[in-house]
């Protein structure tokens, strides 16, 4: 594929778990050669597995050919040398999210993609210009932010940087429309636009529970009927990690210096006893016996 906006054809996705899994998925049934990087071996083994069990789903819904799937899975490539990058357009981070982390994969992707291609980041909350300030071109450095389940959700939050050039920015909204999703723009300020809005709504549940305002499942069963979401708060925070919540939380309330966003006392303490959410069975609610 080549388009003369975004101008990008292949496109490499440095972490393979579930967002950078999905944004690989997304980008190789959109048409782009997509590789996907991972330190762990196991790590891109469970997401090519996941790949092949999606892309049959998809077959099976007829959402897709089989001709479709296969050719998806032979746009896609899987790798644990950062090297085998070299040859992408476009680099979006997916790794976990944590500032020094990421910095350490910009500047090794600095270092190695010396040309003109766009150094993405799919990070919810950490500072775009603090991720590019670990690169020698923090002009070509760019938030985006896909939701979970990437395959699913259609928005892409387009984040600028302080120092982020217009062009890129333009390529990168051309690029996510081209991958099937919408893209809208927003500025880098902590939680950008939709965890700075979402984050607190689901805090607040929290506090409402641990205040006794009502159950967890009244608060859940409130909230989405009453407001027409698809899952209630307490049910969405469980989905996205309890963990991420509270860490999102700690971002927003440093990056706006304001406590008032620190995490509720009961999800700190659920984080504190395992309690994450889907990921361990068990968070605000139990998932054990499904
Ligand atoms: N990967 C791929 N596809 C998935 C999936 C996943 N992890 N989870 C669900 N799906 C697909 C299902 O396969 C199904 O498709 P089929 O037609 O093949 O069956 C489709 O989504 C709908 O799923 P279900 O019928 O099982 O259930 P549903 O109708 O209740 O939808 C949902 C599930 C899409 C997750 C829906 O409940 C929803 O939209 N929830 C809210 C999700 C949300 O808010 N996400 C954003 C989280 S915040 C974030 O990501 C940003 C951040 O920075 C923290």
């Amino acid at each position: 594929m080549h388009n003369t906006t975004h101008n990008i054809t292949n496109v490499g996705v440095i972490g393979s778990g579930q967002m950078g899994g999905g944004i690989a998925q997304v980008a190789a049934t959109a048409g782009f050669n997509t590789t996907v990087f991972d330190t762990s071996p196991d790590a891109i083994a469970r997401c090519q597995a996941t790949h092949a069990k999606l892309l049959a789903r998809a077959v099976e819904k007829e959402r897709m050919t089989t001709d479709q799937a296969e050719a998806t899975k032979a746009r896609l490539t899987y790798v644990t040398d950062l090297d085998q990058l070299a040859g992408s357009d476009i680099a979006i981070e997916a790794v976990v999210e944590d500032a020094a982390v990421k910095a350490k994969v910009f500047r090794g992707l600095d270092d190695m993609l010396k040309g003109d291609q766009v150094l993405a980041t799919n990070t919810s909350s950490i500072s775009i210009t603090e991720i590019a300030s670990a690169t020698k071109r923090p002009e070509r450095v760019i938030g985006m932010h896909f939701f979970y389940p990437v395959p699913v959700m259609k928005l892409v939050e387009v984040i600028n940087g302080l120092a982020t050039d217009k062009a890129i920015t333009a390529r990168v909204i051309s690029l996510a429309e081209a991958m099937g999703k919408t893209a809208v723009p927003a500025n880098d300020r902590a939680g950008f636009v939709s965890n700075r809005v979402l984050m607190p709504m689901i805090n607040e549940a929290f506090y409402a529970w641990m205040e006794g305002v009502a159950q967890p499942e009244h608060i859940d069963a409130i909230m989405k009927l009453g407001c027409n979401f698809p899952m209630g708060p307490l049910r969405l925070a469980d989905f996205i990690g309890l963990d991420t919540c509270a860490h999102i939380m700690d971002v927003l309330a440093e990056g706006l210096c304001n406590e008032r966003y620190r995490p509720c006392p009961l999800l700190r303490q659920l984080v504190v006893a395992g309690r994450l959410g889907n990921k361990t069975a068990h968070g605000v609610f139990d998932y054990s016996a499904s």
